[in-house]
Formats: C-alpha cells, structure tokens, sequence
C-alpha cells in the first residue's frame, strides 16, 4: 500500500511517496480503507519543525475516512465493510490507516465519506475550546483568530448556534472575509488592526472570550481586548513563535482566565471524552447547523502541493486528500 512520509525535517519537497506492507490491527485498533485524508496546520508543522514527530521516517495524518477493513482481536464495536471516520496520531496519509478503535466513529447518519473526512479534528476542538474550556455563555461575545481557516470556519458557527451575541473574525486578508462572514461571523478583522476594531465595537469594553492559535504577539494584542472576567484560550502556534507566559498582573486586575487546549493530548490521555465531544460536535454537522466546506482536495501523491496551500495562507475552509 502507498503512503506519504518524510525521512528529514524541511520544506513540502521532503513529503514522498513509498510502498509499504500491508499493517494489521494490533489490540484496540482497526485498519481503515482510507477513502479521504484531512490536511490540518499540525501536519504541516511536524513536517517543517518535528511538532509531535517521535521519530523518523513519520508519516504525518490526524484524520481519514473509509471503510474498516479489519479489527484487532478485542475490537467490538466496528466490522469489516463498516463506514467510518477517525482521529489518530499519525499515519493519516496512507491507503491503509491503523486507528485507535476509541476515537475511531461511524460516519453519522446522512454524511458522505468526503464530509466525514472534515469531522475528527477541527469539529470536537472547536467544540471543545468553545464549551468545555471558554465555557461559553448565552450573550457572550466571542472573538476567533483565523476565522477562515478549518477550527475557525466551525468555531463561529458554534458560537453563533451556542447563544454568542457577536461574534468577531480575525484573518489575515480580506480575501478571506467573505468566507467568515458565511461561517457565523458577525463581522471580520485584518490581524494588523484587530484589537483597535474590537476595542471601537464593543465600546472599549473587550470580549467575553477570545480563542488564539497564532500566538506571540498576537498572543498578548488578544490579551488586551478579553474584558473583566474574559476567557482566553490558547490553542496553537502557528506563528511559531517564543512559548507565551503571563504574569499575576496581566490576569488579577481584571479576573481573565487564560488556558489552553490540545486536541492530540485529550485523544491520548482521555479518549473517552474526546467521543462525548465528538458525538455533541458531529451531531451539530448531522443537524445541518455547522458546515465546513471542502476548498481543495489533492490526490495522496500530492501531499506536498497541498502543504504548499496551506503555508501560502490563502486557504479556507478544509483541505483533504482522495485516494
Ligand atoms: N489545540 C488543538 O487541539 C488544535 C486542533 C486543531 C488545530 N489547532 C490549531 O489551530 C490552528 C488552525 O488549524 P487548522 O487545522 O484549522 O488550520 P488551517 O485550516 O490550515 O488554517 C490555518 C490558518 O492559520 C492561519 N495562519 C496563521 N499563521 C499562519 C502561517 N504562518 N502559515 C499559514 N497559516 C497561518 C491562517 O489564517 P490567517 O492567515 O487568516 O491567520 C489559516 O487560515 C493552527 O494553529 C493549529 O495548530 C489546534
């Protein structure tokens, strides 16, 4: 079976195609007929810097979706031929995928394979970073960094469907706006002038809870802007920048809350909460209240085109691989 890996850390040009042995399930997994992989920031980032990467060779892939092919021996709750999408360590960009069974989920009723590949990773963070960490309120306003990207095209509709009474995108071009403003944005913000708009619209006041994946400077900007008793949460590093830190000062004076979220960290220490968010997550898709378009899609041998979307920050919405 083809599958796509790196042997060094470096630029899309690493990713290569190689013929592997067929894997068997091992206790707890099963292996997917992978018919869709998803593309998410994280792939990119253990390909350019090691995010994540034990070892080399790796083979980057949170996400596919396919058909199960066979259980390992303790394996109950899936059969062969069944349809399925799942969320996994690695090893996502392959014709053959080894998954956990635990965070492994039936396509949920009415769903094709092709949206079921956008599910696993950015429908249960959002969810999360919405509802279990910033603890979201009816009528509280919610920014979102990144808002055209694939946690942010679902995170404003999840705010918009979890009672927010505005919510506020941030890009990085305007070509980008008119893709937020479908996904439940209110209204949208260039990264260079985001606090100055939100201090104007909310009449200096800040937001309830603002979600940050870029980190750094932007980091603090957004500290700045989350109001009296506001919730930040931290969720990524896609500027690469220094590890943030904060004081007593940046957070007594005005009772913010500042954490953190890791979708990976969840699936491997409590895999059984990661299903409860999947299924509230999943179920919004189900329901016909959260969309994510797919924006691209490239074949497996052309994994390193579809790196190259993603770093040219042009993209929305989700990016996947075909079979
Ligand atoms: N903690 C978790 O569990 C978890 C789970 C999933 C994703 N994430 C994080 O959430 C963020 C978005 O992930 P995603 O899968 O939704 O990604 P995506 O669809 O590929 O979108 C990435 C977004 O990141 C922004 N970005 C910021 N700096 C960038 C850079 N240097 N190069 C390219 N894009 C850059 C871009 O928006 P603008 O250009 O408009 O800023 C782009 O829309 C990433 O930081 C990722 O690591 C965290």
């Amino acid at each position: 079976m083809r599958a796509m890996i790196f042997e060094e850390l470096g630029g899309p040009e690493v990713l290569h195609l190689v013929d592997l042995p067929e894997p068997a399930p091992g206790p707890g997994e099963v292996t997917i007929d992978v018919a869709y992989a998803g593309i998410n920031f994280a792939d990119v980032l253990a390909r350019a810097e090691g995010y994540r990467v034990d070892a080399l060779p790796f083979r980057p892939g949170l996400e596919v979706s396919g058909r199960v092919l066979a259980v390992g021996e303790d394996v109950t709750a899936f059969v062969p031929g069944q349809e399925v999408t799942s969320f996994m360590p690695g090893g996502g960009y392959s014709e053959i995928a080894v998954a956990p069974a635990a965070t492994t989920f039936p396509v949920p009723k009415g769903l094709d394979l092709r949206t079921a590949a956008t599910l696993p990773s950015v429908l249960p963070t959002a969810y999360a970073l919405l509802h279990d960490i910033a603890r979201l309120r009816e009528g509280d306003t919610v920014l979102v960094h990144s808002a055209a990207g694939g946690v942010g095209t679902v995170a404003g509709q999840l705010a918009r469907l979890g009672g927010a009474s505005a919510v506020y995108g941030v890009v990085s071009s305007l070509d980008k706006a008119p893709h937020a403003l479908k996904s439940g944005y209110d209204q949208v913000f260039l990264a260079e002038s985001f606090d100055t708009e939100v201090q104007a619209v909310t009449g200096g006041r800040g937001v309830d809870i603002a979600l940050e994946p870029i980190g750094g400077d932007n980091f603090r900007r957004t500290l700045a802007v989350t109001a009296r008793f506001g919730r930040l949460v931290s969720f990524g590093n896609s500027g690469s920048a220094a590890p943030w830190q904060i004081s007593p000062a940046d957070v007594y004076p005005t009772g913010l809350s500042v954490s953190g979220f890791s979708l990976m960290g969840l699936a491997a220490a409590d895999p059984r909460r990661l299903r409860q968010l999947a299924g509230a997550a999943f179920q919004a898709v189900s329901e016909g209240g959260v969309e994510l378009p797919v924006t691209a899609e490239f074949a497996l041998a052309d994994a390193a085109a579809a790196h190259r979307l993603v770093e040219s920050r042009t993209t929305t919405g989700k990016l996947l691989l075909r079979r």
